[in-house]
């Protein structure tokens, strides 16, 4: 088996405990290790330690000289919309100059300009634009991506886009219910389609079903009615909710047992009320609040009421065209008041939970996956400090370089 040693890490620092995902007081604690290394046999973490503490090894090992560098978890981002073709530099002019994101959204640009172009990118298209946005996702430390469909919204395009998320090594979300097509005279008889035509091939290549439940997509009756189907479907369930408005997401997530509720810029105090008390993990988007000029969503009163919460990109061509954790984890610093070891945990394990994979991906402990990310910086909370600067080294992905 290949065994791989990362050695002399200036430190190493990983979320502490064992359950996902973490809440309250947990989500700011992290175990710091100094001068460590990581040891990985094949596909998985062996050991971690001090290098004072590492035992003689024997037989063949790659060694990586980790100096000057920090191992954290490989980075998950649990939220992303990487499948699309073209952009939106165009409009992010417009609204440079001043039309709101919601004003283009309505005259028919913004999201459905994005679909035209991507039914036009063909399977081929899509395949190489979403392994060019998880290349650009790696090389700022992330391991592991959620990609999410929804810029198709006709039975090819979806499945075409849950194909290429899959085949890029991604964890596909059927974003199936994200705006209504103009091929459709409204959102009841595209959800017809929808759950008709494309949900049961989708719901053999997707993970999860998210739906954008805001005025002027989805409303919350017909958001439950997709759901509901999905999850029939063996689907786990994902919302975008309280984007502009507070419109039914949150008791919606937490009806339904979804695993999380994503944006959260517009909840008031009862929706973090209900949020910390339930099982839904509160997906924050501070790169997409950021880029649309719009609130951040009120993450410190969801950590101190006890609410589990997860950082992610919103990576997307329209509202959030920013592919990196580490400077999203610079705004949950500075933006939303985390601490950088809540936000260590928020885009490590608590995301890992998100993604169904809590147990297997997000610490550097034994027995996890060996998909690490080595920041280059002296102290591990460059993660956060270092704003847009250069984070991340290089990852091993499965205990391999890619
Ligand atoms: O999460 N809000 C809905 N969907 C995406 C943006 C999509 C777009 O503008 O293309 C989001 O922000
Ligand atoms: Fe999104």
């Amino acid at each position: 088996m290949n065994r791989v040693l990362v050695r002399d890490l200036a430190q190493l620092a990983s979320p502490a405990g064992h359950d996902a995902p973490l809440r309250g007081q947990a989500l700011g604690e992290v175990d710091v290790l100094e001068d460590a290394f990581v040891l990985c046999a094949g596909e998985t973490i062996e050991a971690v330690g001090r290098m004072r503490d590492l035992p003689p090894l024997e037989g063949e090992i790659v060694e990586l000289d980790g100096r000057g560098l920090c191992a954290v978890p490989g980075l998950v981002d649990c939220h992303t919309h990487a499948a699309f073709g073209g952009d939106r530099v165009d409009e992010f002019s417009l609204r440079a100059a001043g039309a709101s994101y919601e004003e283009l959204h309505a005259a028919g640009g913004g999201i459905l300009s994005t679909v035209r172009a991507t039914r036009a990118a063909g399977e081929n298209g899509l395949r190489a634009a979403v392994e060019r946005h998880r290349d650009w996702m790696r090389r700022e430390g992330t391991t592991t991506f959620e990609g999410k469909s929804g810029y198709g919204l006709d039975r090819e395009t979806e499945l075409a886009s849950l194909r290429a998320v899959r085949e890029a090594g991604g964890v596909p979300t059927w974003l199936g219910a994200h705006a209504v097509p103009p091929e459709f005279a409204d959102a009841a008889a595209y959800l017809d389609f929808a759950l008709a035509e494309v949900l049961p091939e989708a719901a053999k290549l997707a993970e999860a079903a998210d739906v954008f439940l805001e005025q002027g997509a989805f409303g919350a009756a017909q958001a439950r009615r997709y759901l509901e189907a999905c999850r029939e479907a063996g689907l786990a369930l994902r919302l975008h909710g309280d984007q502009f408005t507070e419109a039914g997401a949150i008791p919606l997530a937490i009806e339904l047992g979804a695993r999380s509720v994503d944006h959260l810029e517009a909840t008031g105090p009862e929706g973090v009320r209900a949020l910390a008390a339930s099982g839904v993990v509160g997906v924050l988007l501070p790169a997409s609040a950021l880029f649309l000029g719009r609130p951040m969503p009120p993450a410190r009163a969801l950590v101190d009421a006890g609410a589990a919460i997860a950082l992610a990109t919103d990576f997307n061509p329209g509202s959030a065209f920013c592919e990196s954790l580490p400077l999203v984890c610079s705004l949950a610093a500075t933006q939303l008041r985390l601490s950088p070891a809540e936000a260590l945990a928020a885009s490590t394990v608590n995301a890992a939970h998100v993604l169904g994979r809590g147990g297997r991906i997000g610490r550097l402990a034994a027995g996890y996956r060996a998909d690490v990310t080595l920041l280059d910086a002296p102290d591990w909370r460059y993660l956060a400090y270092h704003l847009g600067g250069r984070a991340v080294a290089r990852v091993l992905i499965g205990g391999a370089l890619p």
